[in-house]
């Protein structure tokens, strides 16, 4: 979809399909309150728990969790330890529910090196519900974009060798069609919390014409009034996907 047609239907539909949420600042809420960082990432699940309900509820289609970046394999061993366990934790604990909810999960980012039990609950997730039709919640796990734009320009380059593709007939819909988001639409809405405003390798492809609403509050206060105040300073904006906002009635041509 192009141009106008495009223009129209994000004037008329003032609720974004796609939220994706860049859920920072949980080892500053505990740093705050002399707790260890592993306190505010599991006050962080409780947050991520309140925004699924809520933006179900709200009737958000899409909504797009940055869990763990590539990069954060750098944190020390033991908080990255923990946040492997919380993952865990969360599909045994919620996967159930989320299911009785009708939420589809589905899993972006590099599975390859991911140890074999959490590999498995991930694959789990996704099978059991496949077939839900409510909101889909999509996790990103041992996500980076670079790297996701990367392994899709690789197959497309493997294709090329084997004869398959030519290089002429790449295109933006053909690369997109490798990445890991193929079939879901692009964030409408990219939240991010804890006052940073970077976008931290999260969907660089997907959030081109995102809109951006950064919040001071950190991770683990994030609740539905937080989302419901990012959605309405999204019905705000104008967006205009490259176009003009308002199309200016045609000129009446003049004569001589
Ligand atoms: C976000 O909170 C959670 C993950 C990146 C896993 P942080 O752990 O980044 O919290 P801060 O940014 O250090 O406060
Ligand atoms: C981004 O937060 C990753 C997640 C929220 C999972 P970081 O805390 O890792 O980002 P930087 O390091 O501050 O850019
Ligand atoms: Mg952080």
């Amino acid at each position: 979809m192009f141009g106008r047609d495009l223009i129209e239907d994000a004037n008329v539909a003032t609720l974004p399909a796609h939220v994706a949420i860049i859920m920072d600042g949980n080892g500053r809420w505990a740093s705050k309150r002399l707790m260890p960082r592993f306190e505010g990432h599991r006050r962080g699940v409780e947050a991520l728990r309140r925004t699924v309900r809520a933006a179900s509820d709200i009737g958000i289609r899409y909504l797009t969790l940055y869990s763990f970046s590539s990069e954060n394999w750098s944190r020390p061993r033991l908080e990255v330890d923990y946040l492997m366990g919380l993952v865990k934790r969360f599909v045994r604990n919620d996967l159930a529910e989320l299911h009785a909810s009708n939420v589809r999960v589905r899993i972006i980012g590099e599975r390859d090196g991911l140890e074999g039990e959490l590999a498995d609950l991930l694959v789990d997730a996704e099978n059991l519900t496949a077939a839900n039709t409510g909101l889909t919640l999509i996790v990103a796990f041992n996500y980076g974009g670079r790297q996701e734009i990367a392994t899709a320009a690789r197959r497309l380059a493997e294709m090329v060798a084997a004869g398959t593709l030519k290089p002429e007939e790449i295109t933006p819909e053909l690369l997109a069609g490798k990445l890991h988001t193929v079939d879901i639409p692009d964030p409408d809405l990219v939240i991010r919390t804890s006052g940073e405003q970077r976008i931290s390798n999260f969907l660089l492809w997907q959030s081109a014409y995102a809109e951006f609403v950064f919040l001071p509050l950190l991770w683990p206060d994030f609740d539905r009034s937080a989302l419901e105040a990012a959605l309405a300073e999204f019905k705000a904006r104008d967006r205009r996907f490259g176009g003009v906002s308002e199309p200016t009635p045609p000129r009446q041509a003049t004569s001589g």
